[in-house]
């Protein structure tokens, strides 16, 4: 960032520099992190599935009893003043609201109080070469979070400490696993599990963030006649994989070459990740940048 003090942000209607944005401390968000967020990528100024972005945050804002304070056309008006106003051509969106700010009282205020509504635009670094030719590596560890994981919500206390794990073992990731049993997700990302030529997603439910990257792999393995199954994914799944990926906005699709210690396949990434990789890429060059 060349910056960051000086890159433009959106808060309660007004566009600013960052280093003027301020909100109270009884902000919800900041007490209870009460609140629910997305993160959109956007391309060479183009902002990537806005409707289905903006579908699944008032989906988490409905989950939370909060009303939508924009209607998709205010929002979209919004989110490409923000893109304008900010470098570079390739942007990440923030988008942050909370239940506002008001007396610390766990119920929600009552009369309500106006949301509290923050976004921000940061430089889209996409994975570099070394990353792509290598993979990453990423541990397995207990899905100890709630039961609405659909939910975007803000407060991502066990996401951060799950993803610590994962740096204190020198990791990138830490893949979940839920009852001991089933992969869920990653800290910040969705997990496939590649066998015998076939790509395994766990199911969209209550127990991860339904990603719209994750939308997007499946939609090209089923456009190109890439055998999968959208199924629960056992621990032993994961375990015994020819390949692991990992999705999410801001990482497009990662290959996880090492799992706890031991090569994942032979220790490269593999055929399904080339494929879905450059499938992604194509897609995102001729539908996303046109
Ligand atoms: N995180 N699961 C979790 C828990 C996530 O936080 C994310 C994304 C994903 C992938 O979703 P998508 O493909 O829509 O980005 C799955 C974002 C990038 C973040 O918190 O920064």
């Amino acid at each position: 960032m060349n910056d960051e003090k000086a890159m433009t942000v959106y808060l309660n209607g007004e566009f600013l520099p960052l280093s003027e944005a301020k909100i109270s401390v009884l902000d919800r968000g900041f007490i209870f992190g009460d609140g629910v967020y997305e993160v959109i990528p956007v391309y060479s100024r183009h902002i990537f599935r806005l409707p289905e972005h903006l579908r699944r945050l008032s989906n988490s804002l409905d989950s939370i009893k909060l009303i939508n304070p924009y209607d998709n056309a205010e929002w979209t008006n919004i989110l490409e003043k923000l893109v304008a106003g900010n470098e570079p051509e390739d942007q990440y969106l923030y988008v942050h609201i909370t239940r506002g700010v008001a007396k610390r009282d766990h119920a929600f205020p009552n009369p309500p109080v106006p949301p509290t509504v923050f976004l921000m635009s940061y430089p889209l670094n996409t994975p570099p070469a070394s990353l792509l030719q290598n993979g990453i590596s990423a541990i397995t560890a207990p899905d100890n979070r709630w039961l609405r994981c659909d939910i975007k919500a803000i407060s991502l206390l066990p996401n951060v400490l799950l993803r610590q794990l994962a740096v204190d073992a020198g990791c990138a990731e830490t893949i979940m696993i839920r009852d001991n049993k089933f992969l869920t997700e990653g800290s910040s990302s969705n997990i496939f599990v590649v066998k015998d030529g076939v790509l395994l997603a766990p199911p969209k439910d209550n127990l991860m963030l339904p990603g719209i990257t994750y939308d997007v792999v499946l939609e090209l393995a089923a456009e190109n006649a890439i055998p999968h199954q959208v199924r629960k994914v056992l621990l032993s799944e994961v375990l015994g994989a020819d390949e692991l990926l990992l999705t999410s906005s801001t990482k497009e699709v990662l290959a996880i070459t090492e799992l706890d210690g031991k090569q994942i396949g032979n220790g490269k990434p593999g055929p399904m990740f080339a494929k879905l990789h450059g499938l992604y890429q194509n897609f995102k060059q001729e539908v996303m940048r046109a």
